[in-house]
């Protein structure tokens, strides 16, 4: 495996008192909210691969459809020598695809805060491709990124932001975010974002709900984390998983719902739930084309390029930097 520097750095993901900082002040909040990077411990990073198996869960299977349709024009489009950066854990099927027909890719940039899933992703991808660097970044993909110096010159820098986890943030962070990419990926860059499109609702909310119960044992593994790192005192049992589309904004919004009353601790603060009292811990946002495109325009980018799985469910598009903006 060619990595350089391979050095596991988790010093940006917050030590335990900023976790429970983030945890009290979101419980605090009313309504109460939890972050949802929260989810992604150890043993919610296996349900999370578990939810992309689920049968209901569409997203995965469409967007790898997708690339087995398309990731030769995508390349095409990409060009030679791509520094190809990708945000967040890229251990999949995905990352390969794309990979597999770039021409004289420069290096391969995982960004990825949990050292776990990145170690897997690299070793992965590792044995794939013997001969590809690998440049690993074991940090917040939300923050300015400082992008190691690429073992030679890349013709340009695509930022690969795969699954829709673009979803998972609210319009003014989703622009936000683009806008930072904008900047990392310079004049002559891209994005390849992979992004989830509005359907009817009985398909988005089937995803979200699998009959298997993955998704809610994903959602709750949020407290069991909880309970874990910081010592609360959530009674697992007394609450459930709820995930409904808000068609007025096309957003899956996930709750973690109380059952009866109750109090929790939470360091030294009690936190009372009342009856069927709903804490928001996710937003999977859906767009149409013209909605993205809007977004992107936000973010002074223009959309280059859909493409779609054959079935239509899930779009991949090429972003670069409008003229103006
Ligand atoms: C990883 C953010 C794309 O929102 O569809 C799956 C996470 N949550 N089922 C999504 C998730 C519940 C997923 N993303």
């Amino acid at each position: 495996m060619n990595v350089q520097a391979y050095v596991v750095r988790d010093e940006q993901r917050p030590p335990d008192n900023a976790l429970l900082q983030v945890v009290q002040r979101g419980l605090r909040s009313q309504p109460k909210r939890l972050p949802s990077w929260l989810f992604y411990d150890e043993r919610g990073s296996a349900l999370f691969e578990e939810i992309c198996e689920q049968p209901e869960y569409y997203l995965t299977r469409a967007e790898i459809a997708l690339l087995g349709e398309h990731a030769g024009d995508i390349s095409e489009v990409l060009g030679p020598d791509v520094r190809l950066v990708e945000y967040g854990s890229g251990h999949a099927i995905k990352t390969r695809l794309l990979l597999e027909h770039l021409v004289t890719p420069v290096a391969w940039v995982p960004v990825e805060i949990s050292s776990e899933p990145l170690r897997l992703g690299m070793e992965r991808m590792g044995q794939h491709f013997p001969e590809l660097p690998i440049q690993p970044l074991s940090v917040d993909f939300t923050r300015p990124l400082r992008l190691p110096v690429p073992p030679r010159a890349p013709r340009r820098t695509v930022l690969y932001f795969p699954g829709s986890t673009i979803g998972n943030f609210d319009e003014r962070e989703a622009a936000q975010l683009l806008r930072k990419m904008r900047g990392e990926m310079g004049d002559n860059g891209g994005i390849l974002v992979g992004v989830d499109l509005k359907k009817d609702r009985a398909t988005i909310e089937a995803a979200y709900n699998d009959s298997a119960g993955v998704t809610a044992a994903f959602t709750l593994n949020m407290l069991v984390r909880l309970n874990r790192e910081l010592g609360c005192n959530f009674d697992i049992s007394a609450f459930r998983h709820r995930a409904r589309y808000n068609a007025m904004v096309g957003r899956i919004e996930t709750h973690i719902v109380s059952n009866r009353e109750q109090r929790v601790r939470v360091g030294r603060l009690q936190v009372l739930f009342r009856e069927d009292e709903a804490m928001l811990v996710e937003y999977s946002c859906k767009y149409s084309l013209e909605d993205f495109a809007a977004l992107a325009a936000m973010a002074g980018l223009t959309v280059q390029h859909v493409w779609t799985d054959p079935a239509g469910l899930f779009s991949l598009q090429h972003l670069t930097r409008s003229n103006a903006g």
